[in-house]
């Protein structure tokens, strides 16, 4: 008998492809022929059905930083299950969690909670139509930030459908997205200042926030330039615009997120998830106590009703704190140091592979391009059949050899992720570069 027929996976997964579309509820875990199922995760390796254990570089696409099962966060938990896990009440948890997210960023004084970056995303967007009173968006071509209609246009345009450089086309990202939603997103180059000044002047009386991800993963994990985001907060603070960051995937990079690289720039509001749940479903928002009161229930006449079952339930709100107080100043050096090590010598691993490849990232993460040169925006980020192909050869060498990725070859790294387990992974990465050469 093969190998693979007796894989307990793959028997999963052929009842699975029976009741859920595709055998899954996440893209992200589709891998061929079949993706693996899970046994349990410890500390930064995660073991399947079939006794395979491999070392986790994605963390459950970088939400995980302290990875799987911290005994901490075990322990705080399993405390609140037993005491139960839902209310009609308020939580004292959900009261000193958000009393720890304020305390770690002066502009965030009040926070809302909800279960998604993607409901953060949405809440921040509504937020800005309710205080300015207008409806459009203005958001960076390519960048990801989640699935609500207004959020994810333009996420993924392609060469024949981006339009100008100029002037990129509104593209809906899921067939059927209703013509308004894409008249209501005005899409920019990202970090092209003149330009997007320029589109954003056309819609000045309009726009109710300009969109922004510090380190944008879909445009290639480059950083926002600080010429970029002051010209921004310029421009919203004199067109009656918010400046609203989705950092859903970089709060991990400083103690009050990826917005400490621009001191001199203050959001009015910005979007959280992934990290912050401490391995549970999660999403906050969080700014200016004049903004955020648009969600303040008492008010008489409430501009922004918004509701979730789950929002601030206590057992994300319990792990969520356990995991941030653990992610302090120290941790998050000591992780980020780890960052610009493995991207050191992903460089020189690439450098002696011949491969043409490159590092992009920042902090605790880091991704690798098949182009000789780092992406600057995202009509060059963009990768072809060829590269698509290229980089799943790569991610598939990867983890058929011991390392979980994020499919794009991107990593997160958490605080217990050691450097024998990155030298391990780019000893790897090197031979699989190698092979690429010869394919
Ligand atoms: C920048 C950014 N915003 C929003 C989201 C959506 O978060 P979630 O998957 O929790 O809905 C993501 C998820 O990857 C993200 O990277």
């Amino acid at each position: 008998m093969k190998a693979e027929e007796k894989s307990e996976s793959q028997s999963l997964y052929r009842e699975a492809i029976k009741v859920l579309p595709g055998g899954t509820s996440r893209n992200m875990i589709c891998r061929k022929p079949h993706p693996d199922y899970v046994s349990h995760g410890e500390g930064c390796r995660v073991t399947d059905v079939d006794g395979k254990t491999r070392i986790d570089f994605s963390n459950n696409t970088a939400s995980l930083v302290h990875g799987h099962a911290h005994p901490r966060i075990v322990a705080a938990v399993t405390e609140q299950l037993q005491r139960g896990t839902a209310f009609n009440l308020a939580t004292e948890a959900e009261l000193r969690f958000a009393q720890h997210l304020c305390s770690r960023n002066e502009g965030f004084e009040k926070v809302r909670f909800m279960s998604s970056g993607t409901e953060a995303v949405m809440a921040m967007i509504k937020a800005a139509r309710a205080v300015t009173g207008r409806s459009k968006i203005a958001k960076s071509e390519g960048a990801y930030h989640g699935t609500y209609d207004y959020a994810e246009v333009s996420q993924k345009s392609k060469p024949a459908n981006w339009g100008s450089e100029a002037c990129p086309a509104s593209v809906g990202a899921a067939q059927g997205t209703p013509q308004q939603a894409l008249d209501d997103v005005i899409i920019t180059p990202f970090n092209d200042v003149d330009r997007t000044i320029e589109l954003l002047d056309q819609h000045k009386d309009e726009l109710a926030c300009v969109l922004i991800d510090p380190l944008p993963h879909r445009i290639g994990l480059i950083p926002t330039s600080h010429e970029f985001m002051k010209a921004i907060r310029q421009w919203t603070t004199e067109n009656g615009a918010l400046l609203a960051l989705d950092e859903v995937f970089t709060f991990r990079m400083g103690y009050g997120g990826a917005q400490e690289w621009y001191p001199d720039v203050c959001p009015d509001l910005t979007a959280m998830g992934k990290i912050i749940g401490g391995g549970f479903p999660v999403g906050a928002l969080a700014g200016k106590d004049d903004f955020m009161s648009c969600f303040d229930p008492t008010r008489s006449e409430l501009p922004l009703p918004f509701s979730g079952t789950f929002s601030g339930n206590p057992i994300t709100m319990t792990a969520g704190r356990v995991a941030m107080e653990l992610f302090d100043r120290s941790a998050i050096a000591e992780v980020n140091q780890l960052g610009d090590y493995a991207r050191k010598e992903i460089s020189e691993a690439i450098d002696r592979s011949g491969a043409e490849a490159c590092v992009t990232g920042a902090g605790s993460m880091f991704r690798v391009h098949l182009k000789a040169q780092p992406p600057v925006e995202y009509r060059s980020a963009y990768q072809d059949s060829d590269e698509l192909r290229k980089i799943a050869f790569l991610v598939k060498h990867l983890y058929d050899n011991g390392f979980i990725m994020i499919n794009t070859c991107t990593a997160a790294l958490s605080t217990v992720t050691g450097k024998a387990e990155v030298d391990q992974m780019i000893e790897c990465l090197e031979t699989g570069m190698v092979k690429l050469g010869k394919n």
